[in-house]
């Protein structure tokens, strides 16, 4: 992919945090990103079993085949609401790879992994060798929530209140933005308890002026849930459960809930129950076809490179199961964990069982290009590409022969004064290519004569 927009480097900024820096000033230069990949049409499997995925590189023939793999799994489904499904007895259904012992250890195993991760200060985030990649994914959830709460805005009368949920916030690395959009009411949850606390240290930094308010409007209120999302029913922890939200953010931890139909169902139940008809869930998971592409092109079973590396932990490259399908998901210092893959098809049935109707689902590269020119001075400001060739005193954090053959080429086709592109080296980018934004619609809900609800289009 290429592209032409602006941005500013990390020396321009005096290395500041990027994510606190999205309104600061930005400078204009070119800009190229590696190829996507567009590998996922690669011959393989034949045949299907009942619920699994069909790893097949045929997406049309796999869709049909999970269409059906989903509908006999959705129907079967619950539609009852525990409050906590990991002691849903008859709720329960095992999937293809998991049991119920192993499927608490997963998500013990996530909860550690993310209590153990150290908060580091701004200088050390920049000494990152991700940290243009980190920039650059921070970037495109900015623009998400961007395109979204515009839209939650147009049907709202002007000072109207707008709520939202952030479903697995992490440390907070997203409460700059909701100032920034005005919000008034923020419900912050993690299974990461540590994490939460340290979200709530920054939003109370927030409140109490020492970061930096830069002349927005005042905060938002907040409350903080510490609450594994695919086992518990979250409505039940606000300080009103009666509250409807606008907005529901769940960014890079949905594929976290498909380690089991139970969890991926709690989850979306938890986004659906939320929302009032017409709000939007919003988020960024990893793009199933193109990781299980990968996977079939590597030998063995493991793939990645000096910044990143995937395992998968299934049998069979042609077939995965819908739920459980693990891979362990190892970044460079930042995470470091199993994960699980979200098959379109299947995601997609199981959001309108729970009245969620898929509105959006964009690969980042797509989604760059569809945003590069609106989003071009905060992709400056934000610091989320690297510039190419570097300044003297700044050394490229790729590797200058291997991860920069791109930038090389497209600067051959460059007038001659045109000296600096900003970009991401390849190693970056086969990560973060990897990723998808999707957004789903809140349908109205009605009641059936046996008092179950539908979903129509609100
Ligand atoms: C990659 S981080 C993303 C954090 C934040 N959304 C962001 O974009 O900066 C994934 C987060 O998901 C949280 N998480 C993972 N599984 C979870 C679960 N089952 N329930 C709640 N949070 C979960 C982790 O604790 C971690 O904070």
């Amino acid at each position: 992919m290429s592209a032409l927009c602006e941005s500013k480097t990390r020396d321009e900024t005096g290395g500041q945090d990027a994510s606190d820096t999205e309104e600061s000033a930005s400078l204009t230069k070119s800009e190229v990103l590696p190829e996507a990949s567009k590998d996922m049409e690669s011959k393989g499997s034949k045949g299907t079993q009942s619920r699994k995925h069909k790893l097949s590189p045929d997406r049309e023939r796999a869709s049909k085949i999970a269409k059906q793999d989903v509908d006999a799994d959705v129907s079967s489904a619950s539609t009852s609401v525990p409050s906590d499904l990991t002691t849903s007895g008859s709720n329960e259904r095992k999937s293809d790879t998991s049991d119920v012992k192993t499927v608490t250890d997963n998500t013990v195993l996530v909860a550690d992994h993310y209590n153990a991760l150290e908060e580091k200060g701004l200088s050390q985030r920049n000494k990152s060798r991700i940290v243009y990649m980190r920039n650059f994914n921070n970037w495109i959830k900015s623009m998400l929530i961007n395109e979204y709460i515009v839209k939650v805005k147009q049907g709202k009368s002007y000072g109207a209140s707008l709520r939202v949920l952030d479903m697995c916030c992490g440390k907070g690395g997203d409460l700059l933005k909701w100032k920034k959009a005005n919000i008034s009411h923020l419900i912050c949850a993690d299974i990461a308890q540590v994490s939460l606390e340290q979200c709530q240290q920054r939003y109370n930094d927030m409140v109490n002026g020492k970061a930096s308010n830069r002349g927005y409007a005042p905060i938002y209120t907040a409350e903080f849930i510490t609450a594994d999302c695919t086992k518990v029913r979250l409505r039940e922890k606000f300080k009103d459960p009666s509250m409807q939200l606008d907005f529901v953010n769940c960014q890079f931890a949905f594929h976290y809930s498909f380690e089991s139909l139970p969890q991926a169902e709690c989850m979306l139940r938890n986004a659906s129950e939320s929302l009032r008809p017409g709000g939007y869930f919003i988020g960024t998971i990893p793009d199933a076809y193109d990781l299980v592409s990968r996977w079939q092109k590597c030998d063995g079973n493991k793939f990645g490179n000096d910044v990143f590396s995937i395992e998968f932990l299934c049998e069979d490259k042609t077939e995965a199961p819908l739920f459980g399908a693990k891979y362990n998901f190892h970044l460079d210092g930042v995470v470091d964990c199993p994960e699980f893959l979200v098959y379109l098809p299947t995601l997609r049935k199981l959001a309108l069982k729970h009245g969620l109707e898929m509105v959006m689902f964009e690969r980042f590269d797509a989604f760059y290009e569809r945003y590069k020119n609106e989003g071009r001075s905060l992709l400056g400001n934000m610091q989320a590409l690297e510039t190419y060739p570097p300044y003297h005193e700044t050394p490229l954090l790729g590797d200058p022969e291997r991860d920069y053959q791109h930038a090389v080429q497209y600067m051959q086709n460059l007038p001659a004064n045109h000296r600096k592109i900003g970009t991401l080296s390849q190693s970056e980018w086969e990560v973060t290519s990897l990723y998808a934004v999707f957004a789903f619609q809140k349908m109205k809900t009605i009641w059936n004569s046996e008092g179950k609800p539908e979903y129509v289009k609100s």
